[in-house]
């Protein structure tokens, strides 16, 4: 089936949905994006997403072009036009059409947005069930993780050698502590049984996931910490596992060489993973 892309206010089958070799998406990686689950042709923690794109658009001074009842809108619309069950929107937005330059155009220019889905199972999946396994890797990215920009080279690059590896995934370090996964946030579980996952800063995305899975692990009793943990904890950890728009809550079960626990998903995780799935699906919008 062919898609319906959204387009600058236009709804377009796929092979008509084009923006410009001039855009500065395309020529400086100036954008930003947004990744919204799909459950049960809803959002899951759309208000979350809206807020980061917000704050993402204020940091660099891009405009977001629809209010907030006009984004949640062509959300909701761009989900009824392509029948999506489960899965996720995308979200591009950039700085618009300029001729190159490494100065910004002028503040009138209009910036471009683009929406498309992904149909998936986001439910269940061999990841989610039996665990992924991540590879340590430097983390060589840029020094504001924390506004989602559109350039995601070295998350790819540092994706393909984790897989050379034979992992599914990196997880980043840097001055000696772990900041994220190549596109989610990190978390491990201590002996003890504490939750620790990285404090926030200019280092990593502030996930909508993880501040979700940390309110719950309060509703829960759970203890948390935020701060940054080293490789070497992670590597001893109870439990360790992800989380992210798509991934929801997925289990790590090797790091490097070293098994995680016993090299099954661990229970919080689980519990965790159940708990964000029914609580935010009955609150999606
Ligand atoms: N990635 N850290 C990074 C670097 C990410 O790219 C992401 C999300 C996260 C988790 O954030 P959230 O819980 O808000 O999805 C953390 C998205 C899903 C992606 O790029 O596809």
């Amino acid at each position: 089936m062919t898609r319906i892309i959204y387009v600058n206010g236009a709804w377009l089958p796929e092979p008509d949905a084009k923006v410009s070799v001039f855009d500065r998406g395309f020529l400086m990686a100036d954008g930003i994006y947004e990744v919204t689950c799909v459950l049960d042709g809803k959002l899951i923690d759309y208000d979350g997403h809206a807020r980061r794109l917000q704050r993402s658009a204020r940091e660099l001074g891009i405009t977001v072009p629809l209010d907030e009842a006009g984004l949640l809108a062509v959300h909701r619309e761009i989900v009824a036009r392509n029948g999506v069950d489960q899965g996720m929107i995308y979200l591009q937005l950039t700085r618009g059409v300029a001729d190159r330059d490494f100065a910004y155009p002028p503040a009138d220019t209009p910036p471009t947005l683009v929406l498309f889905t992904q149909s998936r199972n986001v439910l269940e999946n061999r990841a989610a069930d039996e665990g992924i396994a991540v590879a340590l890797l430097p983390d060589l990215r840029w020094g504001r993780r924390d506004i989602k920009t559109i350039q995601l080279l070295y998350p790819s690059m540092a994706k393909m050698e984790a897989k050379a590896r034979g992992a599914d995934d990196a997880w980043l370090v840097e001055d000696g502590h772990v900041t994220e996964g190549s596109a989610a946030t990190a978390h491990i579980v201590t002996a003890d049984g504490v939750l620790v996952t990285r404090d926030l800063s200019h280092a990593l995305l502030p996930g909508i996931t993880r501040a979700s899975v940390l309110e719950l692990a309060g509703q829960h009793g759970i203890s948390v910490e935020e701060r940054a943990f080293t490789p070497e904890e992670a590597l001893s950890a109870r439990e360790a596992f992800i989380t992210s728009a798509t991934n929801f809550v997925v289990p790590v079960v090797r790091i490097d060489d070293a098994k995680i626990g016993d090299g099954k998903p661990g229970t919080m995780t689980r519990d965790l993973r159940r708990y964000y799935i029914e609580t935010r699906r009955a609150a999606a919008i």
